[in-house]
């Protein structure tokens, strides 16, 4: 580990019967906790300043290359309270290792795994009293690394001054609705990503990318987009913020193979291993949308579903475009293979099932 950081903790903190009131009804993503993590890194002198201190505003200069040029990168994850009162999260080595992928892709600094697991440890450890009691349900505190361009030069190059920050903000089921099937709109106009681009690093762009059809997908009355190959948009690759899984009668559970404009999600492997202990067998290939409806109308595929950080394990129910629309999984509450998946996750990151594969690490 290089950085050390130093610890400013604020003497106005959130009170705590406001915080328990948030804690008691999270959403996603609206509250945060009232400290953050920053340091900068020049291209003289390397990563500097790493401290915790109160949440709030950076200050940023208008020409800052990040608003131009969206020189950005972030990770996703979160921190579970077990029955014992300890935080854990969940494969951190891995959001570690992608933070790292995605930065080379956007050419910002590298930022030792040790350092990045320590910025996580610093923050949960002073903001502790946020983390949700993850016993039962799937409440957590979801944390939010992310690097950006801070250096305000407007030539196009890899900034020399940039600034990495993390935020934590307390997290129940990432859609409105709580648990139950989502429709996705079949994105026809719209590709998130294309050979050679940035669709296997998590960084911002992508996301706005994925805008514009997740306004059509809303306006045709869907949750979410799909997103298909840019070349002949005719396989599926993924939403804009979940991987994807289509659940066989046979015991398979088939995920779009990764094919550079794919982001590799940690849930989506993770999902493949415990495949294994639940009896059916995970497969990787590419596959076309017209594989899915077929397979979905002859009855072959049973179910499907989204899976990240955020979502966790989330059944689909329809696909619609503008040719039509077709069914892919039960009403009500998802499929029988879905829930077994999102249990036996759940399970393993909030303590309540034993972590054989050493994925969880203590945070504090
Ligand atoms: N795909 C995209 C585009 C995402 O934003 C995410 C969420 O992070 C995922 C997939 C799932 O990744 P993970 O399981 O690592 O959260
Ligand atoms: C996550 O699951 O962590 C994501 O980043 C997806 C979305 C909230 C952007």
């Amino acid at each position: 580990m290089s950085l050390s950081y130093a610890v400013h903790e604020r003497s106005d903190r959130r009170p705590a019967q406001e915080r328990d009131a948030i804690l008691a009804n999270p959403g996603f993503g609206k509250q945060f906790t009232d400290h953050m993590v920053r340091s900068t890194w020049t291209g003289d002198r390397g990563w500097h300043d790493a401290q915790v201190c109160a949440y709030g505003p950076f200050q940023l200069d208008p020409a800052a290359a990040v608003l131009h040029y969206a020189q950005e990168i972030f990770e996703g994850m979160k921190a579970y309270r077990h029955a014992d009162g300890s935080v854990w999260t969940f494969r951190p080595e891995a959001n570690a290792a992608r933070f790292n992928r995605s930065a080379q892709r956007l050419a910002l600094p590298p930022l030792e795994e040790a350092d990045f697991l320590e910025s996580l440890k610093q923050l949960v450890q002073l903001d502790v009293d946020w983390v949700p009691d993850s016993t039962s349900g799937e409440s957590s505190l979801y944390l939010r690394p992310f690097m950006f361009a801070s250096e305000s030069f407007l030539g196009v190059r890899p900034a020399q001054e940039v600034t990495y920050s993390v935020i934590a903000s307390p997290a129940g089921s990432y859609f409105t609705g709580g648990l139950k099937p989502i429709s996705l709109w079949i994105s026809e106009h719209f590709s998130r990503a294309g050979k050679g681009g940035t669709g296997d690093a998590k960084c911002g762009g992508n996301y706005a990318a994925s805008l514009a059809a997740q306004i059509e997908a809303s306006e045709n009355g869907c949750d979410q987009s799909v997103f298909l190959d840019s070349v002949e948009q005719k396989y599926v690759e993924e939403l804009g913020g979940m991987n994807v899984f289509l659940v066989y009668q046979d015991g398979r559970i088939v995920t779009p193979a990764l094919t550079g404009s794919i982001l590799e999600g940690i849930t989506r492997s993770s999902i493949i291993e415990l495949a294994k202990d639940l009896d059916l067998r995970p497969e990787e290939k590419r596959i076309s949308l017209e594989e899915w409806r077929a397979d979905a109308e002859s009855g072959q595929i049973t179910e499907a579903f989204a899976c990240g950080t955020a979502a966790v394990v989330t059944p689909i129910g329809r696909l619609l475009s503008t040719k039509g629309e077709f069914r892919t999984g039960p009403e009500g509450d998802g499929g029988p293979v879905a829930t077994r998946i999102r249990e036996s996750l759940l399970d393993i990151q909030t303590g309540r099932a034993e972590d054989t594969r050493g994925w969880l690490t203590r945070l504090a």
